[in-house]
């Protein structure tokens, strides 16, 4: 059978094709003009605790909680519970990023305000510095404020938002040297005491999610900044309403803190992912504050849902009692696993200037302030200590550990669309942001995916659909709803949409049945058994078989395959490989490989223009090939279908079952829904995987005709494909597929998506990859749909899989936010289906610069 692939593991030369795209007219730039201005650091401080403060509705008292923790902070003794005890003074930062009902409600000013007065009533020790700021309110919400003086400024900023920037500060001398800090910030405010989206757009002030979180990220920076030295810090972020209340553009509060900047294309009316390094997720640990009220176990529990479901960690429940006895149930719920606790009923008396309820809640405020203080420093020294663990207890795949020190082992916190969140530990903690370019092994798709829709009266109101969080709510559905069921002769919903979705897509015009399984190398086994029979039925050997003439006949079932391709590291996928590393004896004694393996014509661009490497096979036949490929060189267009599609055909004719492995170039990795869509021919049977699931669950399938199928039918179990895995068709899985079949190729979710042409379109910046294969350092380069990836120039034992040449420039890449790989001395970037092409600009700038500086090295290090 032929088993064809469209990718090939250790070389960089990928599928000899380009596409029928029209390349994006770009005016002559040169890296000078595209380069952005320096950027500023990336990195999520996380020396200092910093908490956000949630709330199940609007309310329930959050500002006083922030309030009791300040005081507990600032006004007690340190707590013994951290090292951070030592330091002689405190800072607690408050920061509020939305206020509605300002100013007459401002939650800072009031910490500010009872603050001062605790502190006065506690005759607090050393001296206090209290000061509370407000940077930007609504134009009528300053008119409040600054009446006088506000109508010739108007308007500064230009969401109708005006720069107020007011502050006040109190000192209160306490005695004693040392000088705490109370800081509190309101960074955006309206005036009218409803939800920030209503208010926003009543008074003509949106503020966009990138914006708030800007803010949020600058108050943070200088809030936390040079204070580590000499001052123990708390910082508390407190939103506004409830977990899931709107923010002032609609988004939920919830999905805001987690979302990625996003940034207006004035030119083409659609919102694009800015530059990775713009790509700071907040994702900091919680403090929910519950309903002690009836009906507030469920408003409680639903909100913690709400922010675990996002990926959120919690690490207390606060409530106030309204001798219901909430905190047992909710104890229960939460398996004990979060501490509840519970705050004196609050007077609800308007003139009680609480300073009694306050003093009998300090015990309560004391305990969850350890418990944030302490929650911090187990994080940090688990952190701290993953990457020496890792390196006790794993056995990581292609992976030799000698090689692998300690200090290099990446530590990941969490994902955000397509970055990961890294920890760094040296010099100052902090949550760094680097591209995921491996895309998790070419299993990734979620990005910050957007849908923008024009507002019918001002400008754009931004609905940003994230992926990411819409797979983990599908996921936690189908948890619910199916955990795992057996799949023989059983049917459930997302099984059965998935199968009709890929029947109707990728296999669609030749595939009538869907083969589920859990990852590519068992889809190529699966693909393999069936193309076996199918040969077996179209040749008379099952025939004979059934009829017992085989005894006296050796059958010797092959593939035919291509050199370098990869199909995967089980045994049986093995065998259907050319010798490569991975099936030579230090790998694998028992490798036959069981076929005949041809050299294809190989595709690739070279001081700017594409060229073909001829197998010494081909090259008395290839003139009419070659005159193609110079064709479709200028423009991304296609290459040489004609090897390929030849094969397939002389097999057809042949009767040999024809197989593509699409498990790596399914699903837009290289720019259409399938390879065989480039190819212009069909298959007998599909592999698929990796990004079936958008990359968030494994799950792989085998899509074969009808002709296959039948080749199995019959009376008797015996002769029925007899293969499955505990996990196949796994509802979670299937549920995944068929939401990213449908997002990807959706226009409105996937904005690269060319309808008309089932294109993606154009992500690599032509002008760059050009200049990027005219580098010095470079052999050879191939971009193609999401892939971008480059052959170093290096010989001898700097060459090859084993090879470790690419190590330095990669170390840079990661220092410059960029997460790759090496296949020996090939690299890559590879993106999502959805992916910004102005990201994958900026990408192919970073790797410019490392590529500039990788040269530098090997220059002298060739002089010396
Ligand atoms: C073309 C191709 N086929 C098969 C596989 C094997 O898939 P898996 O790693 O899911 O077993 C891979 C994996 O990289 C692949 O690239």
């Amino acid at each position: 059978m032929l088993l064809l692939s469209n990718h090939h593991r250790h070389r960089s030369s990928l599928l000899p094709l380009l596409r029928l795209l029209h390349h994006r007219h770009r005016s002559n730039q040169h890296f000078s003009t595209l380069s952005h201005p320096p950027l500023r650091p990336l990195d999520v401080p996380l020396s200092q605790p910093t908490y956000m403060i949630w709330s199940s509705n609007t309310s329930l008292g959050k500002t006083l909680v922030s309030t009791g923790l300040s005081s507990s902070f600032l006004l007690s003794a340190s707590s013994s519970s951290t090292s951070l005890s030592l330091f002689p003074s405190k800072k607690f930062l408050y920061l509020k990023p939305i206020q509605t009902g300002f100013p007459s409600d401002s939650d800072s000013r009031f910490l500010f305000n009872k603050l001062s007065s605790l502190s006065l009533r506690r005759q607090a020790r050393p001296s206090l510095s209290l000061s509370d700021s407000v940077i930007y309110s609504s134009v009528s919400a300053a008119k409040s404020v600054l009446s006088d003086k506000l109508q010739a400024q108007a308007k500064e900023f230009g969401s109708g938002m005006y720069n107020l920037n007011i502050r006040e500060v109190n000192e209160n001398s306490g005695g004693g040297e040392a000088v705490s800090e109370l800081v509190c910030k309101t960074l955006f405010a309206w005036e009218e005491a409803v939800s920030p989206h209503l208010a926003a757009e009543r008074e003509s002030g949106v503020v966009g999610d990138s914006e708030v979180l800007e803010m949020l990220d600058k108050c943070l920076r200088e809030g936390l900044k040079s204070d580590r030295e000499r001052m123990e810090v708390l910082c508390v972020v407190e939103t506004a309403g409830g977990v899931a209340s709107p923010g002032p553009s609609g988004s939920l509060q919830c999905d805001l803190y987690r979302r990625v900047i996003v940034c207006r294309d004035s030119n083409s009316n659609f919102v694009i992912i800015m530059f990775s390094e713009e790509v700071r997720p907040f994702r900091f640990p919680g403090i929910l504050i519950g309903d002690g009220r009836l009906g507030g176990i469920s408003g409680t529990i639903s909100a913690y849902e709400s922010l675990k479901l996002r990926g959120y960690d919690v690490v207390a429940v606060v409530f106030e009692d309204h001798g219901l006895v909430n905190e047992v149930p909710l104890m229960s719920y939460l398996r004990n696993r979060v501490p509840v606790l519970v705050l004196p009923p609050i007077p609800q008396d308007s003139s009680n200037d609480l300073m009694e309820w306050f003093d009998a809640s300090h015990n309560v405020f004391n305990s969850l302030k350890d418990i944030m203080l302490s929650a911090h420093s187990k994080r940090i020294q688990r952190l701290h200590d993953m990457a020496k663990r890792a390196g006790e207890v794993f056995w990581w795949p292609f992976t030799q550990h000698g090689l692998v020190p300690e200090e290099t082992v990446t530590i990941i916190d969490s994902r955000c669309g397509e970055n990961f969140s890294v920890y760094k530990g040296q010099d100052i903690e902090s949550i760094t942001q680097q591209f995921d370019a491996c895309a998790s092994w070419w299993t990734q798709g979620p990005d910050a995916a957007l849908q923008v829709t024009l507002s019918q009266m001002t400008s754009f109101v931004i609905e940003i659909l994230w992926f990411q969080t819409e797979l983990a709510r599908d996921m936690g559905y189908t948890a619910a709803r199916f955990g795992h069921v057996m799949f023989p002769e059983n049917v459930y919903e997302p099984a059965l949409e998935c199968a009709e979705l890929l029947l109707d897509g990728v296999g669609k015009g030749w595939a009538s049945r869907a083969y589920f399984s859990d990852n590519g190398s068992t889809a190529i086994e699966i693909a393999l058994k069936m193309a076996f029979r199918k040969f077996s039925c179209d040749h008379g050997i099952l025939l004979d078989f059934l009829n017992n003439n085989t005894a006296e006949r050796v059958i010797k079932l092959k593939v035919l395959a291509l050199k370098g391709s990869y199909h995967g590291d089980t045994l049986g996928a093995m065998e259907a490989q050319a010798p490569s590393s991975y099936t030579g004896f230090l790998q694998q004694p028992w490798y036959t490989g069981r076929g005949l393996f041809l050299d294809p014509p190989r595709v690739f661009m070279c001081n700017s223009k594409w060229d073909l490497s001829l197998p010494e096979w081909l090259h008395a036949k290839i003139v009419k090939l070659q005159d193609m490929i110079i064709h479709a060189a200028g423009g991304m267009h296609m290459i040489d279908p004609l090897f390929q599609r030849i094969l397939v055909n002389e097999c057809r004719n042949r009767k040999i079952p024809v197989i593509f492995d699409e498990v790596f170039t399914g699903f837009w990795r290289l720019g259409a829904e399938t390879a065989a869509d480039m190819l212009g021919c069909v298959p007998d049977i599909a592999c698929f995987g990796k990004l079936l699931t958008g990359g968030v669950i494994p799950l792989a399938v085998t899509l074969a005709t009808d002709a296959v199928f039948d080749s199995f039918v019959g009376d008797s179990k015996l002769k029925a494909l007899l293969h499955g895995h505990s996990y196949s068709a796994h509802a979670m899985g299937c549920a995944a597929a068929a939401k990213s079949i449908k997002w990807f190729k959706d226009p409105q979710t996937n904005v690269n998506i060319i309808s008309e042409q089932k294109l993606l379109r154009e992500l690599w910046d032509l002008e760059l990859v050009q200049q990027i294969s005219s580098h010095p350092a470079i052999r050879r380069m191939v971009t193609l749909g999401t892939v971008c990836a480059l052959e170093l120039q290096a010989e001898g034992c700097n060459a090859g899989y084993g090879s470790l040449y690419a190590s330095s420039l990669l170390r840079k890449l990661r220092e410059d936010g960029v997460y790759m790989r090496p296949l020996g001395h090939v690299i890559y970037l590879m993106c999502g289906p959805c992916t910004s092409p102005e990201l994958c600009r900026q990408l192919l700038i970073k790797l410019h610069r490392g590529l500039e500086d990788f040269n530098r090295v090997e220059e002298k290090v060739r002089a010396c």
